[in-house]
């Protein structure tokens, strides 16, 4: 019974990760593809100064400092904060960190 639990427990939690990856895809699609491109190699961001979201500069950045950057903006880019939630942000980086 114990064993059960923990097997249900844990896909849930699986599956509500899997739900806020796809929300992340959909949140970047509306939010950030406009400048970064669906694959992260949109030109509008790169002219304004940002790298390819798939560049081994960006790759490499943990999740939470892609969390931090997307909130309060990085150079030219505004924050997200206020406009997209705390959960958006953490699936939008979730999705970046995929791009490749
Ligand atoms: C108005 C165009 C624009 C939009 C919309 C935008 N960005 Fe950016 N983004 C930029 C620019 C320009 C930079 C480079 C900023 C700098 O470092 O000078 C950047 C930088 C970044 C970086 C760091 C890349 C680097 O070179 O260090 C990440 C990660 C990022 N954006 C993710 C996102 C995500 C996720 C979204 C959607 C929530 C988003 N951006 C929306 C223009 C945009």
């Amino acid at each position: 019974m114990k064993k059960f639990v923990a097997g249900m427990s844990l896909a849930a939690l699986t599956m509500a990760g899997t739900m806020a990856f796809a929300a992340g895809a959909d949140d970047y699609k509306a939010k950030c593809a406009m400048c970064h491109g669906a694959d992260g190699k949109g030109a509008m961001a790169k002219k304004m100064g940002s790298h390819d979201l798939a560049d081994p500069v960006v790759q490499g950045k943990s999740e939470a400092d892609i969390v931090k950057i997307v909130t309060d903006g990085q150079g030219k880019m505004t924050g997200f904060k206020g406009k997209l939630t705390d959960d958006q942000i953490k699936g939008v980086a979730a999705y970046v960190k995929t791009l490749k």
